[in-house]
């Protein structure tokens, strides 16, 4: 039921054609217009030390901890590892599939890994498309409400074998020396060739040592994939990274089928990568292998200074390998200039790609065309601060003519409904925006 504006057939061939140029030059772009400025000549303790415990969306942040990249930009960043759902739809074991899917999960956060600035917030009505024809799928995605901040997405494959739906509020909260960002909200995967939808959030992520110190990332708590047609399920932990950065990154879970029987073990890390093991070879290895750690950790004691964020050692890095472990996925290494690009990979180096192609056929709510984020990628950070400050003053002014009149803001290409899988409140697709009929479209920049 989700798919009936896939009848894409001739019309799509038709809008992607203008995109195909675009697509073309896709992968010859290896960095930014300019390097990022460095952030540590600016004392956020000023501004932070009243704010602990605050929601942060509640914070006027300078726009040097920024990324030049709206959130829905960001989030769109979900698509890199695409092949993994076209994987499933090739395969027609259920389990397989499930590796497939979980593994695509998973590869969905990895673009977290060193990414320290922040994106910016979405304005109310901001929308964002992107066409991967190389990667095989179209994305669309809306702002559907400020307060609070809930972003909306449906993306589909351009042969019509997947729908990847979900709507993200992103809680982000300030503890002192870090920021966690609590990714509210639920994830779809649908496979209309076996009628399948399976459902997942994501797990929680931590910004350490914002105020002094390298900053770094960590993701923890827990992500259950569920398939709603056969009742299997797969639940993985992603652990803290506890003393000593043992656990550090590490993803790992099992595949269990209805009645909760073990069917695989997953386990990886997800800044690098993730195998499948048998659930009694992987169980037996635990066991070894803890025992052994055990004793190093007895050896360690007392030498080692236990700052409860101080960053884990690079040797924490690396997944050691079960025997008889197939690699599921394996995370694709960011260009060599990353670090002084905000740690982007070559996937997030072209979202606010703005071409000829794209500038004609995108709304004007299309966060390309925001000019703070534009300014900043430019490396104008003055300019990008009070283009910042003037787009969020022209909403606050919108948000109060409007309660002044009977018109309430409607959202565009989403409403507000129920997940058909697990009746969770949800946002689902209106259809029609790759007919690109774009009269009335609010005047947000
Ligand atoms: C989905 O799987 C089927 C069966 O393997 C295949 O015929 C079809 O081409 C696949 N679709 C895509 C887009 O890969
Ligand atoms: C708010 O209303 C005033 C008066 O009608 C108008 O001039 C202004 O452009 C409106 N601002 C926004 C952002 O809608
Ligand atoms: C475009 O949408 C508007 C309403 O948003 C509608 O009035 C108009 O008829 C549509 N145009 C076409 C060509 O479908």
């Amino acid at each position: 039921s989700a798919s009936s504006e896939t009848g894409l057939g001739n019309k799509l061939c038709r809008t992607t054609d203008r995109f195909t140029q675009a697509a073309k030059r896709v992968g010859k772009i290896t960095s930014l217009p300019t390097p990022m400025f460095s952030r540590n000549d600016v004392s956020i303790w000023g501004i932070l030390k009243k704010c602990i415990g605050m929601e942060l969306s509640k914070i006027a942040m300078p726009v040097i901890f920024n990324e030049p990249l709206s959130f829905l930009q960001r989030l769109t960043e979900y698509m890199e590892h695409t092949y993994l759902i076209h994987k499933a739809n090739a395969t027609t074991d259920s389990v397989e599939r499930m590796k497939c899917v979980a593994a695509f999960a998973v590869s969905a956060v990895a673009s977290q890994w060193e990414r320290t600035g922040k994106p910016f917030n979405p304005l109310l009505g901001e929308t964002y498309e992107l066409i991967r024809e190389d990667l095989g799928f179209r994305w669309v995605s809306e702002q559907v409400s400020h307060h609070p901040p809930v972003s909306a997405f449906h993306a589909e494959g351009l042969n019509q074998d997947f729908v990847f739906h979900g709507s993200i509020y992103p809680k982000l909260k300030f503890w002192g020396k870090s920021i966690e960002a609590e990714p509210k909200g639920l994830i779809t995967l649908e496979l209309p060739r076996y009628n399948e939808a399976y459902t997942w959030t994501n797990p929680t992520c931590c910004v350490h040592n914002i105020i002094v110190g390298q900053l770094w990332i960590e993701q923890y708590g827990s992500m259950e994939v569920i398939n709603h047609k056969t009742g299997e399920r797969c639940s993985m932990m992603f652990k803290p990274c506890g003393l000593f950065g043992k656990e550090l990154h590490k993803v790992e879970g099992y595949i269990q089928d209805k009645s909760k029987k073990k069917l695989c073990a997953i386990y990886g890390k997800w800044t690098e990568s993730l195998y499948a093991v048998d659930p009694v070879t992987f169980d037996s290895h635990k066991k070894t292998d803890k025992k052994s750690s055990d004793e190093r950790k007895d050896n360690k004691r007392g030498s080692v200074d236990e700052e409860p964020e101080e960053m884990p050692p690079p040797d924490a890095e690396t997944v050691p390998v079960v025997p008889g472990s197939e690699l599921i996925w394996k995370i694709t290494p960011r260009p060599g200039n990353s670090a002084q690009f905000y740690a982007f990979s070559t996937f997030a180096m072209h979202l606010n790609e703005q071409d000829k192609s794209t500038e004609e056929v995108a709304p004007a709510t299309d966060s390309r065309f925001r000019p703070d984020i534009r300014a900043m990628e430019n490396g104008d950070i003055d300019f990008a601060s009070s283009e910042k400050k003037r787009l969020e003053e022209k909403q606050r002014m919108a948000r109060k003519n409007r309660s002044k009149s009977p018109a309430e803001w409607k959202t565009r290409w989403f409403e507000q409904g129920q997940n058909p899988h697990n009746k969770a409140q949800d946002w689902i697709y209106l259809k029609g925006y790759w007919e690109r009929n774009y009269t009335d479209l609010p005047d947000i920049y």
